[in-house]
């Protein structure tokens, strides 16, 4: 008979080969597969689990063990405060994003009828985080994986949020060809086609990491729309990677862009560029 603490122990063991924190995985692992509140492990830690809940909890445990990462096992991420389904068609949305979200927040105004764009949503993770701080806002989210969109509506859903428009398709291409933005914000894909990090990255959806060649060929493109989608004075702001930053820069200097700055992330590495459009275009 193997109660709840043992299988606890046995899963921190061996996840130790795959995490810096196996107690804490095993944890979540375990009231997921469970149904359990965290708690309920420590108030009855001599419960037997059922032939089901061993097996649900081996499946887990072998997924995880095979490199699928935590978020994918859970089917949950938090970002920005938030608790988000994720699933192998989205992107995890990383702790670096939250920069992005937080510098949309400091340059835009609270007031109705603001209208801002998020362009490659993924898992909703920047609309969301967004559409709840500025709910008198009207925001769009365009995403091209129509499996990506479904996970994004699902999270508006589950958020409650009512002020994003979810739009399937190409950059700026499922756009009402008269919407004009106050800001546009975007964490595109910015790797190159053979980044070293990519075989780290296998699990994610290859079209949320991969630009092209460089690198920049995303980056690139929703630069190149950009002005004519914002209003005079309005502001793009872009993630990158820590050596995009001068490439980028001059991109949004070529395509006219004024008031050209990049940000650092905790780490001090220039990980955001913002710019704005010109007051008269
Ligand atoms: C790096 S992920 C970012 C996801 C999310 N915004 C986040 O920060 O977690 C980039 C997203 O852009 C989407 N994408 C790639 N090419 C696109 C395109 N041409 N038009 C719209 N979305 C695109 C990908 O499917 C992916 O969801």
């Amino acid at each position: 008979m193997i109660s709840l603490q043992d299988w606890q122990r046995h899963l921190a063991a061996q996840l130790a080969a795959v995490s810096d924190q196996p107690t804490q995985e095993a944890r979540w692992l375990m009231t997921l597969a469970l149904g359990l509140r965290s708690t309920e492990l420590l108030v009855n830690p001599q419960q037997v689990l059922t032939p089901a809940e061993k097996a649900q909890l081996q499946t887990l445990l072998d997924q995880r063990l095979s490199g699928v990462p935590l978020a994918y096992c859970l089917g949950e991420w938090s970002f920005y405060g938030l608790d988000l389904a994720v699933n192998a068609a989205v992107l995890i949305p990383r702790p670096d994003s939250e920069l992005l979200v937080s510098l949309a927040l400091l340059e835009s105004r609270v007031e109705d009828g603001l209208q801002l764009l998020d362009l490659g949503t993924g898992s909703g993770a920047l609309a969301l985080a967004l559409a709840r701080e500025r709910p008198q806002a009207r925001i769009f989210a365009v995403e091209q994986s129509p499996e990506a969109l479904a996970v994004a509506r699902l999270n508006g859903k589950r958020i409650g949020v009512k002020n994003i428009q979810w739009l399937q398709g190409d950059w700026y291409a499922p756009l009402n060809a008269g919407l004009r933005f106050d800001q546009i914000i975007s964490n595109p894909p910015y790797l190159a086609s053979n980044d070293p990090h990519l075989p780290d990255l296998q699990h994610e959806p290859r079209t949320a990491l991969v630009a092209g060649p460089t690198g920049l060929e995303c980056l690139e493109q929703i630069i190149f729309g950009a002005r004519s989608r914002l209003h005079p004075g309005g502001r793009v702001l872009l993630e990158h990677g820590y050596e995009q930053a001068a490439a980028v820069s001059k991109l949004l200097q070529e395509h006219g862009f004024q008031q050209i700055q990049t940000h650092c992330d905790l780490a001090g590495r220039e990980r955001v560029s913002s710019a704005r459009s010109p007051e008269h275009a």
